[in-house]
């Protein structure tokens, strides 16, 4: 084993360690705050938020001190980001203002919004940039899918509510009050997750006291990975390309046997089914029920639990189960919603907690620099050669 250098630095020492292991964290000779951390940082507590509580155990997600499921099929969208942003939910007259607030940001046209979001030419205000992003989502991803299929975009409604609003977007016409439901509920679902990696990005970039929308930007680039929040276009994938039940078994085995991963599936933090899973299930059972194509709901089911018994099967000592985007696909599909537009719906949904996350780390964090094990040569040598004098 080639023999590598660990450099670190501290507030309190500098020091340079040399190992003969690859990179062992436990190594004694490293100092405490380095001793036992993990790489990619999983498990590490990087940052404390009163916005959102995972508990991978148990499977059970709070926002803002309210059970998941008690909160996301009931509320509308304006209440929790109220409450998100707030720290609680509204009064009544409260929610009527906010709502105001919220649909009198809708940008006017494209050119506007995009404007906004590069943020040219405006003076910097992290509360106004917040709701002026989160409104401005669906019609961004609304006139956007527009133009690119040669539709004209659709005058920006300020009477509709959130989800209703960005229904009509995107599809031009007025939504049912089960389709606002629905899409409420997975808008909810999805608005805030703990320390996610898009959270995560946009509280770094926000730390360095870089504005809001810039923070926002960049944690849009982070979800958009298949790992993260590009998931559950493939998931839906999967669920066609088994198409009826029987090939269930035979198509997902071939999956495995290749060494792909069955997306839709498996959780950093979660070791039990994600409860986001469980809401949104409800929610397209409930939608599918009320006139959706329920074969492929029934189909999807199969191949859920089929999933999850050959996952079983082959990694045991892995409790992997069913995560949020397998039934987010299901939702928006059955919604109407294409399958590029599932990973942008899920950012207007999450675009909320990245503000909330912003907000708060301007108001409490502290710059989020963490360190570096350097695990590369050191003490080699630079030939400088006869003819290259020193500059
Ligand atoms: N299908 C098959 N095997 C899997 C899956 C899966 N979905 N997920 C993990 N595994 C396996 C890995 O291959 C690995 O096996 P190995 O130890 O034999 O190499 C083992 O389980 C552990 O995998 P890790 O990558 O260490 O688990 P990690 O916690 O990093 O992964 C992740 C979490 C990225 C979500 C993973 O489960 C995955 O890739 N899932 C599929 C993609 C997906 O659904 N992403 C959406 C996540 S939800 C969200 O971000 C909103």
């Amino acid at each position: 084993m080639s023999s590598v250098t660990v450099i670190y630095r501290s507030p309190f020492e500098t020091a340079i360690c040399s190992s003969d292991a690859a990179i062992n964290i436990d190594n004694p000779r490293y100092p405490p705050q380095i001793r036992g951390m993990p790489e990619d940082l999983e498990g590490v507590v990087a940052t404390s938020t009163r916005l959102s509580h995972v508990d991978g155990e148990a499977g059970r997600l709070t926002i803002a001190g309210y059970a998941l499921e008690d909160l996301a099929p009931y509320a509308s969208f304006e209440e929790v980001a109220y409450l998100l942003l707030h720290g609680r939910l509204p009064e009544p007259a409260e929610r009527v203002r906010f709502t105001q607030d919220l649909a009198g940001r809708r940008p006017i046209d494209a050119l506007r919004m995009a404007a906004a979001l590069l943020s040219l030419g405006r003076e910097e205000s992290p509360g106004d940039d917040a709701m002026t992003a989160i409104a401005s989502f669906p019609t961004i991803v609304g006139a956007y899918w527009r133009a690119l299929n040669g539709q004209e975009p659709v005058p920006v409604r300020s009477d509709l509510p959130h989800a209703a609003h960005y229904l009509h977007q995107v599809f031009g016409a007025e939504p049912s009050t089960e389709r606002a439901r629905a899409l409420a509920t997975y808008l909810n679902t999805v608005c805030d997750h703990g320390l996610n990696a898009s959270t995560f990005a946009a509280r770094v970039i926000v730390s360095t006291r870089s504005d809001v929308i810039s923070a926002i930007t960049g944690a849009v680039g982070a979800l958009k990975g298949p790992l993260h929040g590009g998931a559950p276009g493939p998931a839906l994938d999967m669920v066609f390309e088994i198409g009826t039940p029987e090939r269930a078994e035979s198509v997902i085995r071939a999956k495995l046997d290749r060494g792909e991963r069955l997306m839709g599936f498996g959780h950093r933090i979660y070791r039990v089914r994600d409860p986001r899973a469980d809401v949104l299930a409800r929610a397209a059972e409930r939608f599918y029920a009320s006139g959706g194509d329920q074969r492929l709901y029934d189909l999807a089911q199969q191949v859920e639990a089929t999933a999850l018994r050959l996952l079983r099967e082959r990694k045991p000592e892995r409790r992997l189960e069913t995560n949020v985007e397998f039934y987010t696909a299901l939702l928006l599909h059955g919604l109407g919603f294409p399958s590029e537009l599932f990973t942008p719906t899920f950012a207007v949904g999450r675009v909320l907690g990245w503000s909330a996350h912003c907000l708060e780390q301007l108001r409490d964090g502290r710059l989020i620099r963490p360190q570096s094990a350097y695990i590369g040569p050191t003490g080699l040598h630079y030939d400088r050669g006869p003819a290259r004098p020193a500059v």
